[in-house]
């Protein structure tokens, strides 16, 4: 099958620092496998060892069984999105994609239609240096597109876009892999990827945390639940117990119940001429089940650093941590 991305054991080590563990998954074609983690994860590094640009320290990543520096014509099998300001400022947008046309290998008249697709055409002779944040990333996109690649991959292409961009970036990346493309995507946003990603990989820490399909990472994820509000907590609490379904306090009156829907809810208070304040129906967000994923992996690994344990959801600091450090 044309389009595969297999990593195996993928490992990079930067002194101390491992930033990418034993990372083995594959990213298959048809699909849009989405990339998540926190900042400091290892996402840009595995992506970076995926294009030659990085060498691992151990284990292998291949494409369709063959390595980047392999690959005859590389933009022809793979286009990547990795830093959007990584381009020759002065010159015009049209330029730019000409010269990497040129050479690779790929027809001048590919550059006309990337930059329709991408919706540049009317600034195609502007110099790069003026374009906004939201042109710079389609630019980086039309590169990526150029050589009409089986497999397209982007690090975090929706960073600084206003919705008008993140949506047409969601729907191209949705139609590459509709006609059968391979799109492998970075995000460190859950909430993102619920809305693109066919399939996900999670990793921490370096680590693989997880590689499911997205239907069901949500399945799993999101407990539903009701949540109460009773002037009467306590008597409210009673009568949920002795109707066999759980119901923990939050605080403020507040109760979540679980196993029973808002109809069976309503209709117990009301048999037992219970006041409710609210009854609603809830669903736990992605987004938390996310950050509880990866605060573990944060968890077990300052267990073996250091023996201080660390609270759950200190994942998001410890990459902060990180990125201080790199010193950006
Ligand atoms: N050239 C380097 N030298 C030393 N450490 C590095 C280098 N590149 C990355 N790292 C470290 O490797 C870890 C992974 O970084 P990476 O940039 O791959 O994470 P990321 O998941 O892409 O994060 P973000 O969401 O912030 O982009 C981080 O701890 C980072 O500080
Ligand atoms: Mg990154």
């Amino acid at each position: 099958m044309a389009g595969m991305i297999e990593l195996t054991g993928l490992t990079k080590r930067y002194g101390e620092k491992v930033a990418v563990d034993r990372l083995t998954f594959t990213v298959r074609p048809g699909i849009v496998t989405g990339f998540l983690g926190p900042n400091g994860a290892g996402k840009s590094t595995t992506m970076r060892m995926l294009l030659g640009l990085d060498n691992p320290t151990a284990g292998d990543v291949r494409i369709d069984g063959k390595r980047y520096a392999e690959l005859k014509d590389p933009l022809k099998y793979i286009g990547a999105l990795l830093d959007a300001k990584a381009m020759h400022g002065g010159r015009s947008a049209y330029h730019h994609l000409l010269c990497l046309a040129q050479s690779n290998g790929i027809p001048r008249r590919r550059v006309s239609e990337v930059l329709e697709t991408v919706g540049l055409t009317a600034v195609a002779k502007k110099r790069a240096k003026g374009f906004s944040l939201g042109m710079g990333q389609r630019l980086g996109i039309a590169g990526a597109l150029l050589g009409d690649p089986e497999i397209l991959m982007f690090d975090e292409p929706v960073n600084g876009l206003d919705p008008e961009g993140i949506h047409w970036i969601r729907n191209l990346m949705k139609s590459l892999a509709g006609q059968g493309r391979t799109v492998f995507v970075s995000s460190h946003l859950m909430s993102e990827m619920a809305l693109t990603a066919d399939h996900l990989v999670v990793i921490g820490q370096g680590r693989l945390l997880a590689d499911t399909s997205m239907a069901d990472f949500i399945r799993e994820n999101s407990r539903s639940y009701v949540r109460l509000r009773s002037p009467q907590q306590e008597r409210l609490r009673d009568v949920l117990h002795e109707a066999g379904i759980t119901a923990v306090g939050r605080g403020d009156g507040v109760l979540e119940a679980d196993g029973a829907t808002s109809e069976q809810l309503g209709e117990l208070a009301a048999r037992h001429q219970l006041v409710l304040h609210e009854l609603s129906p809830q669903q736990a967000s992605l987004e938390e089940a996310f950050m509880q994923l990866t605060a573990g992996s944060v968890e077990y690994h300052a267990h073996t650093d250091g023996g201080v344990p660390q609270t759950p959801g200190a994942g998001w600091g410890a990459g902060v941590q990180q990125q201080k450090k790199k010193g950006v």
